[in-house]
């Protein structure tokens, strides 16, 4: 009996101290972020922040993360619910004068309290983080304006072409992806919280990502193509050209900055530009990006 009161004990002495340690770890992390939260105690009463913030909270009541934390009992931060992101509230509710406006900068720290995982693994070494976009930037969490991921704009297109106009000034031109139709997104592509390839690519390299929608080109290939092997960006551009096919130039003049004569040496009647044949080396090289065909070394099969 005495060492079955004794086992109930020690657990509910270890549970307490579970709580009160993990209560000081949160406390810990507010103080570091702003120390005038220092003895600041939270409310835990979404109502209380609602009855002088009508205004600014309607909107907040359908997205995402209201919807989840007013019913979660499940984690201490998340039932939190107003103070999960603005942190431990007495003080300003006593003296709303005590305001603990945040830079976007704490509110990504505030964040990545619970958005550290998955697609956001490599946040800190983004490009967007090193140049001082950060998470509220392209967020809006008090109010859902677009129909996924509380984007700030009404969709991702809109949201990426407000900074990168130069890109998306691309996706006029006559050969694109088809990202303005809405059939893909720049995060097809991109990872817009960072990764550790170049330009912030969704795989390792240029031509995995590429590959992994045209798994046609990934070969393997009897006859391989080295520059196809080694980087599609020496001849497309993947944001739109006015070429067919977006290629960077137009067809002949690309082979032929690194084939000179057009290829035939001894066999100009091929190169003569005036011919169907000017433009189109493609017309009788129609592997260009590798064959599997025996007798496909040169490409014309
Ligand atoms: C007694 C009224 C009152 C209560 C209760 C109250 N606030 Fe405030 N709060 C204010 C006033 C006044 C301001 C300053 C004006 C404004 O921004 O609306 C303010 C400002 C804020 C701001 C803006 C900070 C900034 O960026 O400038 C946040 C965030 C905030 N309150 C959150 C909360 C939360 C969360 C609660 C509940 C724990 C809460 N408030 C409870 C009155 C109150
Ligand atoms: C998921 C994080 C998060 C939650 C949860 C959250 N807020 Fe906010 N809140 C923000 C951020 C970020 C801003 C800064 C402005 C923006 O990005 O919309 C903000 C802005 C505010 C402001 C200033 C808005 C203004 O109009 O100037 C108030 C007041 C506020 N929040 C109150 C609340 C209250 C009350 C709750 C709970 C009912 C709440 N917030 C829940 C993240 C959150
Ligand atoms: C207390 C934990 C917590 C905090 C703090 C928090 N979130 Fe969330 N957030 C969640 C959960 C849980 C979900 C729903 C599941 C998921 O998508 O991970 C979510 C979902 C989201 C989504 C996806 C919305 C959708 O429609 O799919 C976005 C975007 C987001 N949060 C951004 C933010 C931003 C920006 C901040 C900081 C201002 C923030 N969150 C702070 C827990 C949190
Ligand atoms: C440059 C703009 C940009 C920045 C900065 C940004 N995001 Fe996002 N975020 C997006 C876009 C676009 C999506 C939707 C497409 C996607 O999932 O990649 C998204 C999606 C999300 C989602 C939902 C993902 C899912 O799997 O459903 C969460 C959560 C999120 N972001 C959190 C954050 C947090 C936390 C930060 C800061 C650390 C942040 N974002 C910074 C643009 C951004
Ligand atoms: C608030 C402005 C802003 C928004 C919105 C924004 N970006 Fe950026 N982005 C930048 C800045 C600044 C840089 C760094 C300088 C540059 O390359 O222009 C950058 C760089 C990039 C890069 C190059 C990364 C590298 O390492 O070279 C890519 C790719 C990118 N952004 C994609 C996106 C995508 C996709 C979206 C939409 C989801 C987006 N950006 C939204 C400001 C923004
Ligand atoms: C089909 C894949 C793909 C799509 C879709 C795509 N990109 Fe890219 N993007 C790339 C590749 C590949 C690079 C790498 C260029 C390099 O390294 O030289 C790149 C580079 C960039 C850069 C770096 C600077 C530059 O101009 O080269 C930015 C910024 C960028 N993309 C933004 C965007 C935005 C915004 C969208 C949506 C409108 C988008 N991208 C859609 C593949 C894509
Ligand atoms: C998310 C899937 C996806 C990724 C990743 C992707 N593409 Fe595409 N690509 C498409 C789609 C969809 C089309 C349009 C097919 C159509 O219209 O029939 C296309 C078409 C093309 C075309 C033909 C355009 C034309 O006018 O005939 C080229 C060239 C191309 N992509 C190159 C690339 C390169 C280079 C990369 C890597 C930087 C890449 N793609 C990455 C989906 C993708
Ligand atoms: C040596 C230049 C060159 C390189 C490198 C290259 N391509 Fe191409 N690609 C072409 C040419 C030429 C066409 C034909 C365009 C036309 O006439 O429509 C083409 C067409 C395409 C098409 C559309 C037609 C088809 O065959 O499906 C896709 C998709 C494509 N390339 C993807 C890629 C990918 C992915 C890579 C990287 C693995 C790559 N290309 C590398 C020259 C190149
Ligand atoms: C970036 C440079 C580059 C570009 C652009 C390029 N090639 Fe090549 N090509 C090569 C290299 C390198 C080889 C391998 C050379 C070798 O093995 O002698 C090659 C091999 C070939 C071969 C086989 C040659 C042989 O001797 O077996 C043909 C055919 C060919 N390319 C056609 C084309 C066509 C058609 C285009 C335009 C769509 C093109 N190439 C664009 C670099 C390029
Ligand atoms: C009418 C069809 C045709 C056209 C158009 C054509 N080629 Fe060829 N090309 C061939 C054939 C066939 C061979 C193989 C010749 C051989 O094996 O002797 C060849 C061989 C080559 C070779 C390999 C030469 C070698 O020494 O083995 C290269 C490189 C080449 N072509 C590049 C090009 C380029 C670049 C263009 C466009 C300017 C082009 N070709 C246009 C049919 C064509």
């Amino acid at each position: 009996m005495k060492i079955k009161l004794l086992i109930v004990y020690s657990f509910l002495l270890s549970t307490l101290l579970l709580i009160s340690s993990g209560n000081s770890q949160e406390e810990k992390f507010w103080t570091k972020l702003n120390p005038a939260f220092g003895g600041a105690e939270f409310v835990n009463d979404k109502e209380t922040c609602i009855s002088c913030h009508e205004e600014s909270t309607a909107a907040y009541e359908h997205t995402i993360h209201n919807r989840l934390f007013q019913h979660s009992t499940a984690n201490n931060l998340e039932s939190l619910n107003c103070e999960s992101c603005h942190g431990p509230r007495s003080i300003h509710k006593e003296d709303p004068d005590n305001r603990f406006a945040f830079t976007d900068e704490q509110y990504t720290i505030v964040c990545q309290q619970c958005h550290q995982e998955g697609d956001r693994l490599n946040w800190h070494i983004s490009t967007h983080k090193i140049s001082g976009v950060e998470c509220t930037t392209c967020h809006t969490v008090m109010e859902q304006k677009s129909n996924a991921a509380l984007l700030s704009k009404s969709d991702e297109l809109s949201l990426c072409s407000s900074c990168h106009t130069d890109v998306t000034a691309k996706l006029m031109r006559t050969s694109r992806h088809p990202v303005k139709e809405g059939k893909m997104d720049c995060s097809s592509c991109h990872n817009p919280h960072g990764t550790s390839s170049q330009a912030m690519l969704v795989k390792a390299t240029v031509n995995e990502t590429c590959y992994s929608c045209h798994q046609d080109k990934r070969g393997p290939f009897i006859w391989e193509h080295s520059p196809a092997r080694e980087d599609c960006l020496t001849c497309h551009d993947p944001h739109g050209t006015n070429n067919r096919g977006m290629l960077i130039t137009q067809n002949a003049g690309l082979c032929v900055s690194c084939h000179q004569y057009g290829g035939h040496i001894n066999q100009y009647r091929y190169n003569r530009v005036s011919t169907p044949y000017g433009n189109g080396c493609v017309n009788c090289h129609i592997s260009v990006h590798g064959s599997n065909h025996p007798s496909g070394v040169k490409f014309t099969r």
